[in-house]
């Protein structure tokens, strides 16, 4: 149990596998990846996202979420009044698929631990999952996002500890950039604000 474990370990722990990841050549993604993209943020973080994969400009960078929804993503974090750094931030898959295609069953296989231990370090208290990749692989289901999202869910005994974990599906950025609506930025708010609402965060401006 890693919940009352100082700041410190929990960084050096995730560094150790860190290291494990790019070096990894547990699936064929290794040889298509500029390197592995592991995951960044706060080791003790009391809330995580999980992404799909890293896109072209996370491979090039070595870091989730830096791309175009990556800004976006930036934005939500923001709004909740939370920064970058507060969080951490990851992915089910740490390699870059090709041409941006969605993760494969055995490359989600291949990858799994990593991301549980990961979690399993920095005991968060929400999980928040992004798209249907994401939310399905950590909730073990073939419910899709459109019927999960917004609707507070626990993690299933993923590996010791992880049980109970509360997970907030909502859309994936991505997503949400390509379906820039009002209804679509209404909903994904309205999941984050169920999420600050456990955490007892504050907009900033309203404290
Ligand atoms: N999309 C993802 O799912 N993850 C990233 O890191 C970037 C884009």
């Amino acid at each position: 149990d890693m919940s009352e474990t100082s700041v410190e370990a929990k960084a050096a722990a995730l560094e150790e596998i860190e290291k494990e990841v790019l070096a990894c050549e547990r699936c064929p993604l290794h040889k298509g990846r500029t390197q592995g993209v592991f995951g960044e943020g706060n080791p003790d973080a009391d809330l995580v996202f999980v992404g799909e994969a890293p896109g072209q400009e996370e491979d090039r960078q070595g870091r989730p979420f830096v791309g175009r929804a990556g800004q976006l993503l930036d934005k939500l974090i923001h709004a909740m009044g939370l920064k970058r750094e507060d969080v951490y931030i990851t992915n089910i898959l740490k390699s870059r698929p090709p041409n941006n295609r969605s993760p494969a069953a055995d490359e989600v296989e291949a990858c799994w631990d990593y991301l549980v231990r990961q979690l399993q370090i920095i005991a968060p208290k929400v999980i928040v999952t992004l798209g249907n990749p994401a939310t399905q692989t950590l909730l073990d289901t073939r419910t899709g996002i459109t019927r999960l999202r917004g609707q507070w869910q626990k993690l299933p005994l993923l590996g010791e500890g992880l049980a109970g974990i509360d997970v907030m599906p909502t859309y994936h950025p991505a997503y949400l950039l390509r379906q820039y609506t009002t209804e679509n930025r209404r909903k994904v708010w309205e999941d984050l604000q169920k999420v600050m609402d456990a955490l007892g965060l504050e907009p900033p401006g309203e404290s």
